[in-house]
């Protein structure tokens, strides 16, 4: 007969083990017998009163452990299952002490990072140089060592022995099972969650709130965009103000091949969230270098490869600046190759060719402003883009 108030004793761990019921609650080992459990193991059953079963408490261990199923009480001869030590002993002696003249280097390095820490000042630029280089040799010395000692203690002084642990299927028995519904059961019973239902459906109501609340969190989002992705603040008449100085500029200005800057419509510069979408860079080219061709269809296919021949000013034309991928400032421009790069992501827009993509995670061109020039000869807008700015998103091609 087993101690059935010393929950480790020993056994296969198993639910057929006749230890194995000092595990469970009352009513499981009743419904254990019943559902045929030997006698013996029934009666060895302690009462009502015995040890329960604690959810979380593990079975006893069934694995092959280090420790003999007695834990030596008995004082038989256990096997060991580890060789006492290396099979070289003599071979294990000079390792030993190339392990401890590492350990003892390393302690020396430790300690002279601590003499270096209180000695070498850091009042100039060389003696921080100094201090840097004696506090991080020391320091690197001294793992470097303690790296080295403990590689070679291990291959050298412990034995190599391989050790196979078997594993167990992992599913709860019905024993198991069994005591967490008589567990929860109890536990809903005491805390009278069933017995009392005005404290039950109160505290449901007071959690209603709790569980809507997400959805008024919703409105933090803001209001629903609308067709306001689709336009920018441009259109007909207004002229493009170069960014940072605010003027309006002249064809006969922008003149130099090769040239880039950033406009924004006049009146809107300091409005961010205008600027958000209406940002445009302007492009100035060689005669000969723009291929031109149709403007795309609004709604229609979006790769385009040329630029809009009436859109243009003097092999001068404006693109957006928001690139067409995350929204980045696309804003880099290489004058020999012509192109137009993005340097969050790397896209890359080919200016000569309606600045349609050759690179990069972007899928549809920069938009082309159309542009033209005022009776004062300054360069205004004809018109909103033809497509909408921006990054792609499910609704937009
Ligand atoms: Fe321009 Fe990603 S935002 S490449």
């Amino acid at each position: 007969m087993s101690d059935t108030n010393s929950p480790g004793q020993p056994g296969n761990g198993g639910p057929g083990d006749s230890s194995w019921p000092e595990y469970l609650t009352g009513a499981e080992r009743h419904g254990a017998t019943s559902s045929g459990l030997s006698g013996a193991s029934a009666a060895e059953t302690p009462g009502r009163g015995g040890p329960r079963r604690v959810i979380g408490t593990p079975p006893p261990a069934a694995a092959r452990t280090m420790l003999p199923p007695d834990g030596g009480a008995a004082g038989r001869e256990v096997a060991r299952e580890l060789p006492a030590g290396p099979e070289d002993p003599a071979r294990a002696k000079r390792a030993e002490k190339l392990v401890a003249a590492c350990f003892i280097i390393a302690g020396l390095a430790g300690l002279a990072f601590l003499v270096f820490y209180g000695t070498i000042g850091v009042g100039s630029l060389t003696r921080v140089l100094h201090s840097n280089l004696a506090l991080g040799g020391s320091m690197a010395l001294m793992f470097l060592l303690l790296g080295i000692g403990a590689t070679l203690w291990v291959r050298h002084l412990m034995p190599t022995v391989e050790l196979t642990e078997q594993r167990h299927p992992m599913a709860s028995t019905p024993q198991e099972r069994a005591a967490f519904k008589e567990t929860f059961n109890e536990g809903a019973e005491t805390s009278q969650f069933v017995k009392r239902p005005l404290v039950r459906r109160s505290l449901i109501a007071a959690t209603v709130p709790l569980a809507v609340a997400p959805l008024f969190l919703l409105r933090d989002l803001g209001p629903l965009p609308g067709t306001s992705l689709d336009y920018t603040v441009w259109r007909k008449g207004l002229r493009l103000l170069v960014y940072g100085t605010n003027r309006p500029i002249t064809a006969a200005e922008f003149s130099t091949p090769g040239s880039i800057i950033s406009v924004g419509p006049a009146g809107y510069l300091a409005d961010d969230d205008a600027m958000a979408k209406a940002a445009v860079t302007l492009i100035k080219f060689r005669p000969g270098e723009i291929v031109y061709g149709p403007p795309a269809k609004p709604g229609g296919p979006t790769v385009r490869n040329t630029v809009v021949p009436n859109w243009t000013v003097d092999n001068i034309v404006a693109y957006s600046k928001i690139c067409t991928h995350l929204g980045c400032p696309a804003a880099l421009y290489e004058q020999t190759t012509h192109r137009i790069l993005c340097p969050c992501h790397q896209s890359t827009f080919l200016a000569t060719e309606g600045a349609r993509v050759i690179f990069g995670p972007a899928t549809r061109p920069l938009p082309q402003l159309p542009i033209g020039v005022d009776s004062d000869g300054y360069l205004i807008a004809l018109s909103d883009f033809n497509q909408p700015v921006g990054p792609s998103f499910w609704e937009r091609s």
